[in-house]
């Protein structure tokens, strides 16, 4: 991992898409050499590009991503929008709040199939203030926790790292998800993982314990690690679910000023990730 290509690949990160819909090959190029070198990238849709769901499905399907992973507060597309809403369920969920979002993996609880490998967020209206994204390449996580101590990667390997406990709502259950925060599939480093405080178990030996303050220490005390950006309008991080989190943010009183994502979460790799 060389971490001054990462550091670089940061400040380039943004690449223009003439239409969603329509691909270019140096658009892929693009969008592929971003994701190779920070896992991550954000496209941005020139003026007049045309942005709703069903674009957002066809821009999609372009770099081999399927149906979103179906969750109980997505729309029947699979995409999600995660805005303020104030009505039934959704209020108790802090993504559906103006609150911030702490460091997380979409899907840290899922395991087997149903593992995120993909996640897009979309901006279709930024907040009147707030609401910034910041996102980390698990990859550089995984380096310099090693950097550190050797012991301390494999320990957040160990399939018994994480357990989030056993989850029973609005109809939906789900039992106890134990697994790891680092895996390899393939050449392909993924990570689980969550900052919550609570609803979460983690091994609680001294070894272990060590690395995950470590990790808390990477996410909280290296800003050069982070990419930040607050997504405008036609903006979008794709990325191979990378831990992220989000500003605060707070609503104007129009439509406009309201901050509006579509949210995919995908089973599927993206070209280029590893
Ligand atoms: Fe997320």
């Amino acid at each position: 991992m060389d971490l001054d290509d990462y550091r670089k690949a940061l400040d380039d990160l943004v690449v223009d898409i003439q239409d969603p819909r329509a691909l270019a090959p140096s658009e892929r190029l693009a969008m592929r050499e971003r994701l190779r070198r920070a896992n991550m990238v954000i496209y941005r849709c020139v003026a007049g590009a045309r942005m709703d769901r069903t674009v957002l499905a066809a821009f999609t399907r372009q770099l081999g991503l399927g149906r979103p992973d179906q969750n109980l507060l997505a729309a029947n597309d699979g995409l999600s929008e995660v805005e303020v809403k104030n009505e039934g369920h959704f209020s108790q969920y802090i993504p559906y709040t103006n609150r911030s979002l702490n460091w997380h993996s979409d899907g840290y609880y899922l395991t087997g199939d149903r593992i995120i490998r993909t996640m897009l967020l979309h901006c279709m209206s930024p907040a009147a203030k707030g609401g910034s994204l910041e996102a980390i390449d698990h990859r550089v996580l995984y380096h310099l926790l090693a950097e550190r101590d050797v012991r301390f990667p494999q320990a957040l390997s160990r399939r018994d790292a994480m357990t989030i406990p056993a989850h029973h709502d609005h109809g939906a259950a789900r039992e106890d998800s134990t697994g790891p925060v680092f895996f390899v599939e393939g050449n392909t480093l993924r990570m689980r993982y969550t900052a919550r405080q609570h609803n979460v178990r983690w091994s609680a030996d001294a070894l272990f314990q060590d690395a995950l303050s470590t990790l808390k220490d990477l996410f909280e005390n290296h800003p050069d690690l982070r990419y930040r950006r607050r997504l405008a309008e036609g903006e979008g991080i794709l990325c191979a679910n990378v831990p992220h989190r989000r500003d605060a943010f707070e609503d104007g009183d129009k439509s406009q000023s309201k901050r509006l994502m579509y949210r995919g979460r995908f089973t599927e790799s993206l070209k280029g990730t590893g």
